[in-house]
């Protein structure tokens, strides 16, 4: 077999067989096939696409490029959490204490952030001391211990993928059914699971915009889970505003550990709640959101983050004393220049913005700084008064905030007339 005649193949809009797909993850995992022939291959899936068989072997080759989990001496149902990315995401880092609170394991492995998507990961390192980079071995005695662990991904589990998703990112190529699919599947299938529950966004902050598409992701993820002893949930979750308050890194963990001692806002927490009842439902754990309030009033759900903090290493005063995380100080507001109701909002240009203050990352070596964001003031349907205050930028450096200041303006489209924000569960599928 060769790459190349392979690449043509699918860029010719032919199928390709099982062995040549496991020849071409096998080669590249390898580091037979350089970076520019295998972004070659991925740009030829984006725009040919993959049959249902196709998605299938990639998804399965790109998990043989590691080794599965036994945790067979967990006795308790192990239900993880996935979202294809969002802006203002911060779900997982309050789904995964509550979970283990009410008795299940989350054997969670999250990624870094992805274009304009936030990153759990990025996320808990802005803890001083947090170490997401446990060893197997760790992750399993701290599951075993506490019940959660959050890591991120390792060189055992589905190496093809980490190193294919960091190429998709810096190549325009993240946004595709069959390579999202093959990507969370091949991961997730891999962790020894009994339920998954999937968060598939859809809307302008989101790597799948329309609908239908965000449908027949969730549909393809379906069918492949059906091949196999994981069971899954998906829910459709609208992603045309922020979820939450906050972007940002460290702001996003103060914003998690308020939604722990129960302030969270009402859209982050109606979408924890809707994940957190399936997770519930695939564990067959009765109670519902009665039993998820309890946990969060009890401060169960919150002694967990403490003792995931605890565990890896992070400095546990940061639950009462936010002083600890790296905030910025400089802190500009950007005011809204006339009078009405905000009509729409460019969530995905607000991911970018977080970017180019240096919360996310254009290259994938590149540090980022965990202390600047975004405190987002107005959400699509709020009426708001000329010079009210839109968002507060949060950043140290001087040049990169004024240049956000001027584009932030654009991201905000005001109307005279009433614009309804659209429900946030748009469909559960399963
Ligand atoms: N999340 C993943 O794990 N993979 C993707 O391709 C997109 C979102």
């Amino acid at each position: 077999m060769n790459c190349i005649d392979l690449i043509r193949k699918k860029r010719d809009a032919y199928k390709l067989s099982k062995e040549e797909i496991r020849y071409l993850i096998s080669e590249y995992s390898k580091g037979n096939i350089p970076d520019y022939q295998f972004s070659a291959f991925l740009m030829a899936v984006y725009f040919q696409g993959m049959d249902f068989q196709e998605t299938t072997n990639l998804m399965q080759a790109m998990m043989d490029s590691g080794k599965s989990l036994d945790l067979s001496n967990i006795k308790k149902p192990k239900i993880d959490k996935h979202s294809t990315g969002g802006v203002g995401d911060k779900v997982s880092l309050i789904l995964a204490p509550l979970m283990a609170s009410c008795g299940i394991c989350v054997p969670m492995i999250s990624g870094r952030g992805l274009g304009h998507t936030g990153g759990t990961l990025d996320k808990l390192e802005s803890i001083p001391g947090f170490k997401t980079n446990l060893s197997i071995k760790q992750f399993k005695c701290q599951l075993k211990k506490i019940g959660v662990a959050m890591i991120g991904q390792t060189i055992e589990i589905a190496p093809a993928d980490k190193k294919m998703y960091a190429l998709r990112d810096v190549t325009a190529t993240v946004d595709s059914i069959p390579l999202i699919s093959a990507s969370i599947m091949s991961k997730k299938l891999a962790e020894d699971l009994d339920g998954l529950v999937l968060d598939i966004k859809l809307g302008n902050g989101a790597f799948i915009k329309d609908y239908k598409k965000a449908k027949e992701l969730a549909q393809t993820m379906i069918q492949i889970s059906k091949r196999s002893s994981v069971k899954v949930i998906t829910i459709l979750t609208d992603m045309n505003n922020p979820l939450g308050n906050y972007t940002g890194n460290s702001l996003e963990i103060i914003e998690t550990i308020e939604a722990l001692k129960g302030r969270g806002p009402e859209d982050l927490m109606e979408i924890t709640f809707a994940l957190a009842k399936a997770m519930l439902k695939l564990a067959k754990i009765k109670g519902g959101k009665k039993l998820l309030e309890k946990k969060i009033a009890s401060g169960g759900a919150l002694n967990k983050f403490k003792e995931i903090i605890h565990y890896q290493g992070g400095d546990v005063r940061v639950i009462e004393d936010y002083s600890r995380l790296p905030v910025a100080r400089n802190r500009i507001k950007v005011k809204a220049q006339k009078t009405g109701y905000i009509n729409h909002i460019n969530t995905f240009d607000i991911g970018m913005l977080l970017v180019q203050l240096g919360g996310g990352r254009f290259k994938k070596e590149e540090k980022i700084d965990p202390s600047c964001g975004f405190r987002i003031y107005k959400k699509i349907g709020d009426y708001v008064k000329k010079g009210e205050c839109l968002v507060k930028i949060f950043c140290d450096n001087r040049s990169k905030t004024r240049s956000v200041v001027k584009q932030m303006h654009d991201v905000f489209t005001i109307k005279t007339k009433f614009c309804r924000r659209k429900t946030l569960i748009r469909e559960i599928l399963h």
